[in-house]
């Protein structure tokens, strides 16, 4: 079967593109070829199948009818976004990439009339204002962020594509992934990763809030997981609900600051500088930290089992040298 990433020169597209090379299979068919799909066309990578990687922007949306009708894949995951932060600070390129893009991604899907399977990568940033928590898979969307907004619209219309039959969605809700490798982005999550990489390569990051704050977390490798597994599950196992929330944990930084002493002791903790940010905490105090994942848990998803776990995994899978 021929899998296709948007969003492949990415975080999470390039970690999904290796485990889709390591494992070979998905949906219990061979993977006969992976098309990488980003902005700039992704890096070439080593595979026991043909990968193509082709330059797209997703706002195209006669691109998009050209790559998918050129490639016909049977799996899409739609991983091209713009992130939290940007898309607060660029209203329209936030519209355009992840609410009309995504439109436009579904719609290319539509019109390949083979329902295929579309893994779409959606946020816990749906849900905020004034709702008691846990949040429940059934508490009412209500984003107080412009892209949380976008990924919610998104949400409803990859469900009513589903309920159509024009393609097979799975929504998934991610929890903030942590510890991601790399530089900073322009997510507002940003400092929950830089906090821990930084001193762990021996560089200084700074935390823009304070030790109470608590967040919803998940580690790159079993975000991949979950991605993998949302793909292979049974259209009748989803039910009508196709997107919910990831299982992930509520970690204070405090306690993930703990976990870091714990695993790489008192130097790395030492390189951390507190100082608030207000317009971070404008955007990050308005997410719930709070989930009850029970559908995600019932379907066979997992999260990590603490914190200390999701610090492991970055040494052995991403740490880069100091420089
Ligand atoms: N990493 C997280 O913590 C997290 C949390 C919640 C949701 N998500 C979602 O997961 C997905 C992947 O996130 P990531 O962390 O890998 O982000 P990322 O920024 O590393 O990857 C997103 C990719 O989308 C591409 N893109 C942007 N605009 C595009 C366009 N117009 N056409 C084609 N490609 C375009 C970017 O170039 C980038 O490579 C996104 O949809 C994001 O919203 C991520």
């Amino acid at each position: 079967m021929k899998v296709l990433i948007l969003g492949g020169g990415g975080f999470l597209g390039q970690k999904l593109a290796k485990a889709l090379a390591a494992r070979r299979s998905l949906r219990g068919q061979p993977v006969t070829a992976l098309v990488l799909a980003d902005l700039a066309a992704p890096a070439a990578l080593d595979a026991p199948f043909p990968v193509r990687c082709v330059a797209l922007d997703i706002t195209r949306r006669a691109a998009v009818d050209a790559l998918l009708q050129a490639e016909r894949p049977a799996v899409i995951y739609h991983l091209a976004a713009v992130v939290s932060g940007q898309a607060e600070a660029e209203f329209d390129l936030g519209m355009a990439v992840n609410l009309e893009g995504s439109r436009n991604v579904f719609e290319a899907a539509r019109a390949l009339a083979s329902n295929p399977v579309v893994v779409f990568t959606s946020s816990i940033a749906v849900y905020g204002g004034e709702v008691p928590e846990p949040i429940e898979d059934w508490t009412a969307l209500n984003p107080q962020t412009s892209y949380g907004t976008q990924k919610a619209a998104a949400e409803l219309l990859l469900t009513d594509y589903s309920r159509r039959g024009f393609l097979d969605g799975r929504g998934l809700r991610l929890p903030t992934i942590t510890v991601r490798p790399g530089k900073a982005n322009r997510a507002a999550s940003s400092f929950m990763s830089s906090i821990f990489r930084e001193p762990l390569q021996g560089q200084e990051a700074v935390c823009p809030v304070g030790p109470e704050f608590e967040h919803w977390y998940l580690s790159p490798r079993r975000c991949i997981e979950s991605l993998i597994h949302g793909a292979e599950l049974k259209a009748a196992d989803l039910g009508a609900n196709r997107c919910f929330a990831l299982p992930g944990h509520t970690h204070s930084i405090g306690a993930m600051v703990e976990a870091l002493r714990k695993v790489a002791g008192e130097a790395p903790v030492a390189r951390i500088r507190w100082e608030p940010d207000p317009a971070i905490q404008r955007i990050v105090l308005g997410w719930k930290a709070r989930f009850n994942p029970a559908k995600a848990l019932a379907l066979g998803f997992r999260g990590d089992d603490s914190f200390e776990e999701n610090i492991r995994y970055f040494l052995e899978d991403d740490l880069q040298p100091a420089a």
